[in-house]
C-alpha cells in the first residue's frame, strides 16, 4: 500500500502540472493519469503510449542562477582539499557519470555505490538509490559533506566561498538577502542540474510522432519491454525514476554475497524489513552510455543488466530474441546534450 501511494504522488502531481501549459508544454494531461499501476497484471491491454511519455519540455530556471549554478557544479573549492568537484564524478561529456564501478573520492577513498547520471536526474521522484533525498536541492550538500566523496564540512566551504571575491559579488547579486549560504549554495547547484534534460533521443522523436525515428526492432523491443513488463517499473517521462521497488522481485539477488549495508537500499532509512533491498527504479534514459549498472556497479554491460532483471525482477529467462529487441530499444534512449548525442 505504501509503494502504491510513492506511486501515486507522482502521477497526481503529474496529472495537476499537465493541465498548465507553460509547465508540461509537450505533456498530454490525459496519458499522464492513464499511467498504469506498478503491478497491472495485463500490462499489454493498454496503448504504447499510456506508459512510457516523451521528456516533458519545461520552463527553465533563472539564466544567472544557471550560470553560477554549472560553475560550481566544477568548483573543486566544494571538497575539503580542492582535489573532487561534482563533475568528477558526474562528467557531463561522459553520459553524467563515471563509468566506474564505485567512484573516488578526495584522497583516492571509494564510496559504495555506483554513481547514476545527473542527466535527467531532475526527472526522479527522489534523489539517491535509496531516495533518501526529496529532491535536487536537498540532495546537493550530501556529497559536500560525505566523507568517501567531497569529505569537507559546509560550513568550512561556505567560507571558502565567502572568501573568494567572484563568487561574493555573483552569490549577492542574486541572494542579495543571505549572499552565499547553504540555501543559495543547493539553489545554484539544483538550477542548473534542472537544465540538464537530454533532449531529441531518437525514442522521444518516435513518441512525437516520427515513426521512422526508430528501426522496426527497436519497434518491437519497446513492446517486448512493455508485453514483459519492464514497463510495469521503469515508466513516466523518465521511463525509471517514479516508485521504489525491492531489486530480487522474484528471486534473492543478494543470495550468497556478503552482506553489504549499502545493499539493504530503504532499509537504511526507515528501518522496515519490508523495505530491506527496496531501491528507486532508475531511470533507463541514456542506459546505453551509462555502464556499469546497478546500485552495486555489478553488471558490467547492458545486456547482462537486462538478463538479471529478466530473471530477478520478472522470473523468466530472457530469450536471445528478448535480449537483441530489448538492446535495440534501450540503444533509442540517448538524447542530445548541446547538440551531441550523449556517449
Ligand atoms: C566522489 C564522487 C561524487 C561526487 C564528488 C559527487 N557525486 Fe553525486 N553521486 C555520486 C554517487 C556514488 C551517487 C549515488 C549515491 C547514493 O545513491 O547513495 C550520487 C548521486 C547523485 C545524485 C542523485 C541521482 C539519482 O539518480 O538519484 C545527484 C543529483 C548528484 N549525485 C549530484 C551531485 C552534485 C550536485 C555534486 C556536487 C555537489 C555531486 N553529485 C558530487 C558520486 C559523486
Ligand atoms: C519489479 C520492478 C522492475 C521490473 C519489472 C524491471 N526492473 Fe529494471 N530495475 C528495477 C530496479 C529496482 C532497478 C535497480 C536495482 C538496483 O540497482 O538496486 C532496476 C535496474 C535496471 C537497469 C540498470 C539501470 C542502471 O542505470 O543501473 C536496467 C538496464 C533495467 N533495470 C532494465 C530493465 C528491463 C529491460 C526490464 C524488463 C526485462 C526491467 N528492468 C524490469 C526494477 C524493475
Amino acid at each position: 500500500m505504501k509503494k502504491l501511494l510513492w506511486f501515486s504522488l507522482p502521477v497526481l502531481l503529474l496529472a495537476v502540472l499537465g493541465e498548465s501549459d507553460w509547465w508540461f508544454a509537450d505533456l498530454p494531461s490525459d496519458a499522464a493519469l492513464a499511467v498504469p499501476m506498478p503491478h497491472a497484471a495485463s500490462i499489454s491491454a493498454l496503448s504504447d503510449q499510456a506508459i512510457l511519455l516523451p521528456l516533458p519540455h519545461l520552463l527553465p530556471p533563472a539564466p544567472d542562477k544557471v550560470a553560477l549554478g554549472e560553475r560550481l557544479f566544477h568548483e573543486i573549492k566544494l571538497s575539503r582539499d580542492n582535489s573532487v568537484s561534482c563533475a568528477t564524478c558526474h562528467p557531463l561529456a561522459k553520459g553524467g557519470m563515471d563509468g566506474q564501478r564505485f567512484s573516488v573520492g578526495v584522497q583516492g577513498k571509494k564510496g559504495n555505490v555506483n554513481a547514476p547520471t545527473v542527466f535527467n536526474a531532475m526527472l526522479n521522484f527522489a534523489q539517491f538509490w535509496d531516495g533518501r533525498a526529496p529532491t535536487l536541492e536537498a540532495q546537493a550538500l550530501i556529497p559536500i559533506e560525505n566523507p568517501l566523496e567531497m569529505a569537507a564540512n559546509l560550513s568550512d566551504i561556505l567560507v571558502k566561498l565567502q572568501n573568494d571575491p567572484a563568487y561574493q559579488k555573483d552569490f549577492l547579486q542574486l541572494y542579495p538577502d543571505e549572499g552565499v549560504s547553504a540555501h543559495s549554495l543547493a539553489d545554484a547547484l539544483a538550477s542548473y542540474e534542472r537544465t540538464l534534460l537530454t533532449y531529441n533521443a531518437p525514442f522521444d522523436r518516435y513518441l512525437n510522432g516520427a515513426k521512422q525515428a526508430i528501426s522496426a526492432e527497436a519497434q518491437a523491443g519497446y513492446l517486448r519491454f512493455v508485453d514483459l513488463g519492464c514497463a510495469s517499473c521503469h515508466q513516466g517521462a523518465g521511463i525509471g525514476g517514479n516508485m521504489f521497488q525491492r531489486f530480487g522481485v522474484m528471486d534473492d539477488y543478494f543470495r550468497g554475497k556478503p552482506f553489504r549495508q549499502a545493499d539493504q537500499g530503504r532499509y537504511n532509512i526507515t528501518g522496515l524489513e519490508s523495505d530491506r533491498h527496496v531501491f528507486k527504479v532508475p531511470s533507463l534514459r541514456n542506459v546505453a552510455v551509462t555502464a556499469p549498472y546497478f546500485h552495486d556497479g555489478s553488471a558490467a554491460t547492458l545486456k547482462e543488466a537486462v538478463d538479471i532483471m529478466g530473471r530477478y525482477q520478472l522470473g523468466k529467462t530472457l530469450s536471445a530474441e528478448d535480449e537483441r529487441l530489448l538492446l535495440a530499444f534501450l540503444q533509442t534512449l540517448t538524447g542530445e546534450w548541446r547538440g551531441q548525442a550523449l556517449r
